[in-house]
């Protein structure tokens, strides 16, 4: 999609000189040859073009800028393949990785923990996992980091549980990390989770404005911290305050805990057990006491009871009884956050016969050199 943008509007995008050395080889960034501005306009072009073809009348504000454009963010999932290699998938290939030295996204901490990891392989005679093949040992290597606490969790996914535990942390703890995981996925798909079977160490935490979230391995974070202070302060600034906010699809409770001052009361939903630990403690640890968190997916609830909501699901967007359910709720204004324009656009086109967008769509830069936007709709019930 974002590619027809940038043919169409060429005449108006600025050329630049990527900075990155595999830039037009690694799968990551796409859009590191144009201007910082130009990369915005291929954003709000593409997100406008998304709702244009569903037929949405939506207007937009100019983009918040990213606060950093480099070294933003907070994890990466690098891929281990035979060489040994880690780094990204190549541009459109399936298996082909590029062995990266420095990626410009994370930070030099992450540089030299996935390059010490990929000596490691070698020294401890470690197999990496081929993919084509369906074997071998070490899949993938999760580098997660507070970028406001200094934390930093390092995850190796392998297809077994027999693996050189001890000299990971060992490896780890030299390179600047802080907690240690090694998780286990025995099925042919390509992904980097699995299921943590040893931890050691500190556990993963962000702060993100006053409010500290600790984080289990895999649980879901904004990608970008900075940004995503920016995010809450939109969110607050379209959910306003009220009696009782729905917080759905929560996570370890970034928005609910954020704004559990502006309400009575915030309850919030959440499919994934490890992340409702967590939202449970980071409640309790920042000392939030009208915050409670039901664990179930969206879709299975009879009923909401909230003045206010705010809907931030995965990437695939909501489930149709999800969308049914906040239609015959009594939510009176809802937030709807995404970084998928085409799922967004999808559901709000879905909600409308209940609800109607009443202002411009917010967007924030919060992955710069790659197409994608994060984007955030004020709804109201009509
Ligand atoms: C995009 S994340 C948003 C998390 C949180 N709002 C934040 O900003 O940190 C989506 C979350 O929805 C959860 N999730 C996925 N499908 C769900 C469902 N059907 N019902 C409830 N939660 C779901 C995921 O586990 C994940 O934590």
């Amino acid at each position: 999609m974002w590619q027809s943008v940038v043919s169409d509007l060429d005449e108006k995008l600025e050329r630049a000189e990527p900075r990155c050395p595999y830039f037009g080889v690694c799968g990551g960034c796409a859009l590191q040859n144009y201007s910082y501005e130009s990369q915005l306009l291929i954003k709000v072009e593409g997100v406008r073009r998304v709702f244009e073809r569903m037929e949405l009348e939506a207007s937009f504000e100019e983009p918040v800028r990213a606060a950093e454009e480099w070294f933003y963010r907070n994890r990466m999932d690098y891929v281990v393949a035979p060489g040994p290699k880690i780094g990204l998938r190549k541009l459109k290939s399936k298996y082909a990785v590029v062995d990266i030295e420095r990626c410009l996204l994370q930070s030099e901490e992450a540089d030299r923990v996935r390059n010490g990891f990929r000596d490691f392989l070698r020294t401890q005679g470690l197999l990496p996992y081929d993919l084509r093949r369906k074997r071998g040992l070490v899949r993938y290597l999760v580098v997660r980091e507070g970028k406001n606490t200094g934390r930093r969790t390092v995850i190796v996914l392998a297809a077994k549980e027999e693996f050189s535990f001890d000299e990971f942390c060992r490896l780890g703890e030299e390179l600047g990390c802080t907690g240690f995981a090694l998780a286990v996925y025995e099925g042919p798909a390509d992904i980097s989770v699995g299921k943590v079977v040893r931890y050691a160490g500190e556990p993963l935490s962000e702060r993100v404005g006053h409010f500290e979230f600790q984080l289990s391995p895999y649980s879901f974070f904004q990608t970008n911290s900075r940004m995503a202070e920016r995010l809450v302060e939109v969110v607050r600034e379209l959910a306003e305050g009220g009696d009782v906010l729905a917080d759905l699809y929560c996570g370890v409770g970034l928005f609910g805990i954020s704004l559990s001052d502006n309400f009575a009361r915030v309850t919030g939903i959440e499919a994934d057990p490890l992340a409702v630990e967590d939202a449970r403690r980071n409640a309790e640890l920042n000392g939030v006491d009208n915050f409670s968190v039901t664990e179930a997916k969206v879709e299975k609830l009879e009923r909401l009871e909230a003045t206010v909501g705010i809907v931030d699901p995965p990437r695939a967007g909501m489930h149709p009884k999800a969308v049914r359910l906040l239609k015959k709720s009594e939510i009176e204004k809802l937030i709807y956050v995404s970084c998928n324009p085409a799922t967004m656009a999808h559901d709000l086109r879905s909600l409308e016969e209940s609800y109607e967008l009443r202002e411009p769509i917010r967007l924030l830069d919060m992955f710069p050199w790659t197409p994608h936007v994060e984007l955030v709709a004020g709804l109201v019930r009509k």
